[in-house]
């Protein structure tokens, strides 16, 4: 490896006192996790930064295309048609578009299912035209057929290949017209009623899912994220103090209310409120009925990490992906039952939600925080306040987080548990904002964050039912091609001139405990992103701080979405957007480019990472 520069070193040697004294006011870059030994965990060799328009592995791996937007999901689903001609109709039969966040179930030996988020729409490539905003009724319908998930079964082919099962009856799209029930505390209430539904307990659909979660029981939670992208106002006076803190704006980026009343807040205001959810879903019954869990409150979900506490009671870390907003935490009322689904599909209905604060310790990047309680008639949140009740908190969680004062971050993306110790990992992306409307704090040193961070805490005695905890930084993400050493920008001492990366955002762990990496940032290459090439996935070894890169995706990609089957032998990652600066034909020379599901298996059959 030529890994170990001799930048590290010296990073090494500057966290001494007398360097410290020597780094002054940057010294702060330094108290990130650094390099201390050599790690045993990851047996590739690292490949360096790309700009080729494709997907590399390292030596002795594969990465093969799965599934692609637009391939026919059932025997009976027309083809994809590359010129953009593909109806509506076509498209509900076809996998969705923008493949992020997912999940692999196990059916038996050799067959699973896979559940993928469809996040939203390329509409320069869904239409047969390159503006952005649906131009007809047909063309929304198109993308609300292409946004929401597709469940695929999988069959293995070969040692720890697989290959979709175009005739399993596991086979589903869930799109944006598809019924789900509302529960938790906020179902039947006033806000979330409208003339479709006046009892307030049903809606149609789920958009903008990014990323997701796994029960411990085995089912697929979803996270619906810019759902402000979906609605519009032909009265700007209609929206509200309440809705602009949901980011609405008067013309949706998708021009849906155009053409579909229902995301026109001026005509049904509270269809806005149905959406910013966590929905469940069981994905290996494909009658049923989707459930947004509004027990977990309402803001731009990213993703869930659930986890089992040392009581039971399960655990859902979550992040509000967006400048300035907030890490939660919600813990189930009652425990974990194994084996007892019925009991345990009514758990994401009570608990207590959370969100937290994180507080600066006696030197950098690292610190103390506690979770505070998101419940109503504690910490102010009361009916004075304009907390009627829990249903208010849910609906307006935001608002009660502004309340209790919790910590603004850098837009927190996934989360994810070290299954190793427990400690628990948040992507905060990047913030080039931080300094402006909200200054930089302890958890979120930098101002103009450009590159991002990944911050891990562990919860008061190792129990994640714990309310308080301590935390520090596992990278500060920089580039040392561009930056001095001394200079925060550089990134912390895990960061070197070969890994250097900006804006991660997928993140998880395998059993092994070797972290994912995956990046949704700047793909310039050029400037403060010089050598830093596309997106791409790192692997990390968190006990001796060394990442390397694994994966480099195609021209103007995000690489997201990370799961595994076959004993972590077949790992399935997301390439979304390909070509969105138009500059990509990924995965066909020459075609239109489409979001597509990778598939690495290691040559020797092998543990991916090994
Ligand atoms: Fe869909 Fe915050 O990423
Ligand atoms: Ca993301
Ligand atoms: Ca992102």
């Amino acid at each position: 490896m030529t890994h170990i520069t001799s930048r590290r070193n010296f990073l090494k040697v500057g966290a001494t006192l007398s360097a410290a004294t020597f780094l002054g006011g940057f010294s702060k870059t330094i108290l990130a996790q650094e390099i201390t030994k050599a790690s045993s965990l990851m047996g590739f060799n690292a490949i360096s930064a790309s700009t080729a328009d494709n997907v590399i592995v390292p030596e002795g791996y594969t990465a093969r295309v799965l599934l692609s937007w637009g391939d026919p999901l059932f025997p009976n689903a027309p083809a994809f048609l590359d010129d953009s001609s593909n109806t509506s109709a076509d498209q509900a039969l076809q996998f969705g578009d923008n493949a992020d966040g997912m999940q692999y179930f196990d059916v038996k030996d050799g067959y699973g299912v896979l559940a993928i988020n469809n996040e939203y729409v390329n509409p320069q490539h869904l239409y047969q035209h390159d503006q952005y905003k649906a131009q007809s009724a047909e063309e929304v319908l198109k993308a609300q057929n292409a946004v929401g998930l597709s469940i695929v079964g999988l069959q293995r082919d070969g040692l720890t290949g697989m290959t979709f099962d175009i005739n399993s009856t596991y086979n589903r799209r869930i799109t944006a017209h598809t019924p789900m029930i509302i529960s938790g505390p906020a179902a039947a209430h006033k806000d979330l009623q409208t003339k479709a539904d006046p009892k307030g307990m049903y809606v149609l659909g789920t958009q903008n899912n990014c990323s997701s979660g796994k029960t411990p029981w085995g089912t697929y939670v979803t996270c619906e994220e810019n759902f402000d992208d979906f609605f519009g106002a032909s009265d700007e006076k209609n929206i509200t103090a309440d809705m602009k803190r949901y980011g609405i704006k008067s013309e949706s980026r998708y021009g849906w209310e155009k053409f579909d009343d229902r995301f026109d807040i001026s005509k049904h205001p509270n269809e806005f409120n149905r959406f910013g959810w966590i929905v469940e879903i069981d994905p290996l019954n494909p009658e049923h009925t989707p459930i947004k869990r509004t027990a977990l409150g309402r803001f731009k979900h990213e993703n869930a990490a659930l986890t089992v506490a040392k009581d039971g009671r399960v655990v859902v870390y979550m992040g509000d992906d967006e400048r300035g907003e907030h890490i939660y935490k919600f813990i189930t009322k009652r425990a974990f039952i194994e084996g007892n689904t019925a009991h345990n599909m009514t758990l994401l209905d009570e608990g207590t939600l959370y969100v937290g604060l994180f507080e600066g310790g006696d030197t950098p990047n690292q610190g103390h925080g506690k979770w505070v309680e998101l419940t109503h008639g504690k910490n102010g949140l009361t009916a004075e306040n304009g907390f009627e009740s829990q249903a208010d908190i849910a609906i307006y969680t935001r608002k009660a987080a502004d309340h209790v004062n919790a910590t603004t971050m850098d837009r927190p993306e996934w989360i994810a548990v070290n299954p190793i110790n427990g400690k628990v990992f948040c992507t905060l992306t990047n913030n080039s904002k931080r300094g402006d409307k909200f200054a930089p704090n302890a958890a979120n040193p930098r101002e103009k964050n450009i590159y991002g961070q990944i911050i891990r805490w562990e919860e008061k005695g190792g129990d994640h039912s714990a309310e308080t905890f301590t935390w520090d930084m596992y990278v500060m993400a920089g580039n040392p091609n561009v930056y001095p050493s001394h200079d925060p920008r550089a990134g912390s001492a895990n960061i070197t001139k070969e890994n250097t990366f900006n804006s991660p955002d997928g993140i998880g762990f395998d059993s092994a405990g070797r972290i994912w990496i995956l990046t949704d940032g700047k793909y310039t290459n050029t400037g403060d992103f010089s050598g830093q090439g596309n997106n791409a996935m790192l692997c990390g070894d968190p006990e001796s701080g060394e990442i390397r890169r694994f994966l480099t995706g195609p021209k103007s990609c995000e690489v997201t979405g990370l799961t595994w089957a076959n004993n972590e032998r077949t790992m399935f990652v997301n390439i979304q957007h390909p070509g969105e600066k138009n500059d990509s034909t990924f995965p066909h020379t020459g075609k239109t480019p489409r979001s597509s599901v990778i598939m690495i298996t290691k040559n020797d059959g092998g543990v991916i990472g090994s």
